[in-house]
């Protein structure tokens, strides 16, 4: 029976629509106890048209509870990727009564002028909220920014820079990072460019992200910038740089190019505001390549689990580690610990915990020496492999054989991640949810996020290897947030 979320290969623990297509997470912002989640929208089908920016909202980053949507196309064009500042000091005017406005910053995407083969389709726009972000006003002198003639002019994050008092806006231009800078967040002037010949360039640049992080007391400063296609696994991903921010100017400290998730599905991610020394992240589980596809009938794509990002000295470069948030905890029904010994005997840790989840975190420790697999299996023989190659140090998730492939013919992939750090131990945690699995690898160094379609539910989980050294598992059941 098909009752709301509860459709095959529906999530449930992460978060997507009710109904109808989603991308990009937009206007992650934390305002009032309340975290606010804004999303590409198409809310007349399962694959992506006019742009609507959807809500939904939770207090702990685990419970999501979707809001009516927010902002509608209109004569400037759909309503693109962005974000969402609290005016606090009502910089912009914007407030009314006493009241701090919410102010979202958006790409204005005129299809017309797109087909009419003009250069100059996307703007930046602006609309703010005085009702903590349930209603919506455009702003009359929209656009804000307009576009100078560059075909790919969008995804405005903006963030208040507090050492020299005014906004900062990473913008994706094309092939690099523009950022630009605001006293009112309606006026802005360019500052600088970044990256045209740094990183990877495989395809367009969008969806930036620039936050401050410490790493041993000292401030480094963060760019994510996703990239579409041209990702180590085919097709979208997301790069990051770690540098130096003057207010101006972004400096990298290294040229190596970083990935946050090597996984083909996780896209488009940028970070919460206002959530102080915390940086939480969160992507699109999904891929351009076959996004459109994907078999799902009443909605179609989820977000990642929330991510708390942190920074990591590892071999002379400094890397950005992702793990879970611990709110996940709120949702673990049970910790079962299981003694990695009784696997010899039966290699199934469902049958061992006497249960069939399908959302669960696993959880383990083994040697980099050696070979794993964790297979996830059914009577129908589909089997998804997460796995490690100790010669190649490589981390991996092999889909060839999952299931549903059919829908994109390059769906059927082995994904990649190299292990970035040199410990004997490895330390491993997998989020599994119906059509989902994320690897967060030696404490997040090395991430995979992969979509997967059994034909029936995955009844067997067992941990194959050669010298067999697994310690610490333990496997924990989540209880589904709808
Ligand atoms: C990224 C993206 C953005 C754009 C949005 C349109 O996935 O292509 O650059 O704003 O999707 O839905």
């Amino acid at each position: 029976k098909t009752t709301a979320y509860h459709e095959p290969y529906r999530p449930q623990a992460h978060f997507s629509p009710k109904k109808w297509w989603m991308n990009d997470p937009n206007g992650m912002v934390y305002y009032k106890g309340t975290y606010h989640l804004f999303f590409q929208h198409y809310p007349k089908a399962t694959i992506w048209g006019p742009m609507h920016w959807g809500h939904a909202t939770s207090t702990d980053l685990v419970h999501w509870t979707e809001q009516p949507i927010a902002l509608y196309p209109d004569k400037l064009g759909y309503i693109f990727s962005g974000s969402a500042v609290v005016d606090k000091d009502n910089t912009s005017g914007l407030g009314a009564n006493g009241k701090a406005p919410m102010v979202a910053i958006f790409t204005s995407h005129d299809p017309k002028g797109e087909k009419a083969g003009s250069s100059k389709f996307q703007n930046q726009s602006i609309a703010y909220s005085l009702d903590e972000g349930r209603t919506w006003t455009k702003y009359k002198g929209n656009p804000v920014i307009k576009n100078p003639g560059i075909k790919d002019f969008r995804d405005p994050k903006v963030f208040w820079y507090d050492e020299g008092k005014k906004w900062v806006m990473s913008l994706a231009t094309k092939n690099r990072i523009t950022f630009y800078s605001s006293a009112n967040l309606k006026d802005w002037t360019k500052q600088s460019e970044f990256g045209q010949t740094l990183g990877a360039h495989g395809g367009v640049w969008e969806c930036p992200d620039l936050f401050p992080l410490k790493l041993n007391g000292k401030e480094y400063w963060v760019l994510l910038v996703s990239i579409n296609p041209g990702g180590p696994n085919q097709g979208s991903a997301t790069q990051y740089f770690v540098g130096h921010f003057d207010g101006k100017t972004f400096t990298p400290v290294s040229t190596n190019t970083k990935w946050i998730d090597f996984g083909p599905d996780d896209y488009a991610g940028v970070t919460w505001g206002n959530t102080g020394k915390r940086k939480i992240f969160l992507g699109w589980m999904s891929n351009w390549r076959y996004a459109n596809q994907t078999p799902t009938k009443v909605w179609r794509n989820a977000m990642t689990i929330p991510r708390e990002l942190s920074l990591q000295l590892t071999a002379g470069d400094i890397y950005l580690r992702s793990e879970p948030v611990e709110e996940v905890e709120k949702i673990v029904s049970k910790t079962i610990k299981v003694d990695p010994e009784l696997l010899a005997k039966n290699n199934n840790i469902f049958s061992v915990i006497k249960q069939t989840p399908t959302q669960y975190v696993l959880k383990f420790d083994t040697k980099a020496a050696n070979n794993f697999s964790v297979v996830l299996s059914n009577a129908g023989g589909e089997q998804l492999i997460v796995g490690y190659d100790a010669k190649s140090m490589r981390y991996y998730i092999d889909r060839t054989k999952a299931g549903q492939t059919k829908f994109d013919k390059g769906f059927a992939q082995i994904a990649y991640a190299p292990r970035l750090t040199t410990t004997l131990e490895t330390d491993m945690q997998l989020v599994v949810d119906a059509s989902s699995v994320e690897v967060f690898a030696d404490k997040g160094h090395s991430v995979l996020t992969s979509q997967f379609f059994p034909k029936k539910p995955y009844t067997k989980l067992s941990i194959v290897n050669h010298g067999l050294e697994i310690e610490h598992l333990e496997i924990q059941p989540l209880k589904s947030i709808w």
